[in-house]
């Protein structure tokens, strides 16, 4: 998915979500766990203000599990309670809601202490394109996927999923746009295709990649392509062309073809589990 963000549009997003918050105990974040740092708003802490909150690093199962706990850590450092998740796989997703159930208990008890029980917990999935948050909403609640209808006190058009008695949805996500004035956020966030391929040049974007694999992980590309990392990146980018046969008469290397191979191995997983971003010290 690409969205095209314009300030007015932007006003009114906010706005929305400002109006949905309202509604909800906790917010559920998603990151991508390959560049959690390029998948974030630049503006979600002032959105959400005080409101509970929980990131989930999805999409985990591409990413470097040990760079995944040191995020993970720092959330906690931070005093946000964070988890892995794969949306596809299933994994962690059961963990969800006793995450998020711990986040409110506080909140919650006070309720008690008013005398204001019997409500199930309610969360809105807040999130940049292609995150994976309709993935992620389908997954848990794929087993009672039902709606729960209009509530009283609820706008009428909002409209509650029920993971379980005690937990319900937005059934809408928050869509948020990422920090797009950055080069580096610019150049992840392509790189795992939350920006349309057509507005980059593939060969340039191919480079991009490699320069960062070589310095990140060089055993990635040897592993997959047995080439010599020793040469600057187009060259590289030919060498995996030889090799996977993207020659065109003549015997020149096509190199858009080397780099859509090379994108969709990265894309798909076949490069092994690559995070991009570390937290920072
Ligand atoms: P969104 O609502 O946040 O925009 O994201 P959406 O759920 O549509 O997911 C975007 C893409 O990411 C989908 O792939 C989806 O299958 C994939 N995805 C979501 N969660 C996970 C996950 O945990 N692990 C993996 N491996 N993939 C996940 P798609 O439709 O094929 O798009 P694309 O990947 O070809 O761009």
């Amino acid at each position: 998915m690409s969205i095209q963000w314009y300030p007015g549009h932007m006003v009114k997003t906010k706005r929305q979500i400002i109006d949905s918050l309202k509604l909800i105990d906790v917010v559920i974040e998603l990151f991508d766990a390959r560049i959690p740092d390029s998948s974030k708003n630049p503006d979600i802490d002032e959105l959400i203000g005080n409101k509970q909150r929980v990131v989930l690093l999805n999409k985990c199962e591409m990413a470097d599990e040990n760079i995944t706990k040191e995020w993970i850590k720092r959330y906690k450092d931070m005093g946000i309670s964070a988890l892995d998740v794969d949306s596809i796989t299933g994994r962690n997703i059961n963990r969800v809601y006793t995450l998020v159930k711990e986040s409110v208990k506080e909140h919650f008890e006070k309720r008690v202490e008013k005398g204001i029980v019997g409500r199930p917990v309610r969360a809105l999935v807040l999130g940049i394109p292609n995150v994976g948050k309709s993935t992620f909403i389908n997954k848990i609640s794929s087993k009672s996927s039902a709606k729960t209808g209009d509530k009283p006190g609820v706008t009428r058009s909002k409209q509650w999923i029920k993971v379980n008695k005690d937990f319900e949805l937005l059934d809408t996500p928050g869509i948020l746009w990422p920090k797009f004035d950055d080069e580096k956020v610019a150049l992840h966030l392509a790189f795992i295709r939350a920006i349309k391929d057509e507005i980059l040049d593939p060969e340039e974007l191919a480079v991009k990649l490699i320069e960062e694999l070589v310095s990140l992980k060089p055993e990635a590309l040897k592993d997959r392509y047995k080439i010599d990392l020793n040469t600057d990146a187009f060259e590289v980018l030919k060498n995996i062309g030889r090799k996977r046969g993207c020659i065109v008469s003549g015997g020149e290397v096509n190199t858009v073809r080397a780099a859509n191979l090379l994108l969709d191995d990265f894309r798909s997983g076949r490069l092994g589990r690559l995070s991009l971003e570390k937290p920072q010290i």
